[in-house]
């Protein structure tokens, strides 16, 4: 299964400026692309719960996984499932019911959670041209320094970058 982190940021490194703040503030092109990526049927994404509290009700057409600990305090609600496992047994899970990408999309807890146990093939991250005067960053403490190779890079519109980054962790 592989495993990607997508996210969005600020040239300084933000992903809101609140932990309530949807991503309202991205470009078309960038929630174009988030859009795309995460179609097709072959992926699930895997968000936290202060994620999800800004997209209640998930994504039309996908499946989401949201990250709680108090998953029976959410109703049913179709396309979304609620688990307080380790991340280990969801992802096992998810390949079982034959998921083969698992798109890690936010929030900051939830990509330092991924990255500090390895879980992360890929790294998709949009450079808006903004800079926030405060806000939620990208990552919190790591364990350890990561070199990532570059893959590609793009041009989503005029403005707005795209980096596709390997990790070292890709295929373990
Ligand atoms: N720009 C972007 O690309 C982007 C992408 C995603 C999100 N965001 C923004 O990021 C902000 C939210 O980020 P955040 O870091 O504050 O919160 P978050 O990662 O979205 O959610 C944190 C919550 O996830 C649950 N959680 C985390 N680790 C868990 C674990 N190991 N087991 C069970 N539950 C776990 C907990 O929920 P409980 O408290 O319910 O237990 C925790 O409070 C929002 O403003 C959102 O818009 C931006």
């Amino acid at each position: 299964m592989r495993k990607i982190i997508i996210a969005a940021v600020t040239v300084n490194g933000y992903l809101s400026h609140s932990e309530t703040e949807s991503s309202h503030w991205t470009s078309k092109a960038d929630k174009r692309f988030f859009r795309e990526a995460t179609s097709g049927g072959r992926g699930v994404i895997i968000v936290g719960r202060k994620t999800y509290e800004t997209i209640p009700g998930g994504l039309p057409g996908r499946q989401m996984v949201v990250l709680t600990t108090q998953p029976k305090c959410f109703p049913n609600t179709p396309g979304v499932v609620f688990r307080s496992d380790p991340v280990e047994i969801i992802l096992t899970d998810m390949e079982a019911k034959g998921y083969t990408e698992s798109w890690i999309a936010g929030g900051r807890q939830v990509y330092t959670l991924f990255l500090r146990k390895g879980y992360v093939d890929e790294i998709y991250l949009t450079v808006e041209p903004v800079l926030f005067d405060r806000g939620i960053p990208f990552l919190s403490e790591l364990a350890q320094d990561t070199p990532l190779s570059l893959i590609s890079q793009r041009l989503l519109d005029d403005q707005t970058v795209l980096l596709h980054y390997r990790t070292p962790f890709s295929g373990g």
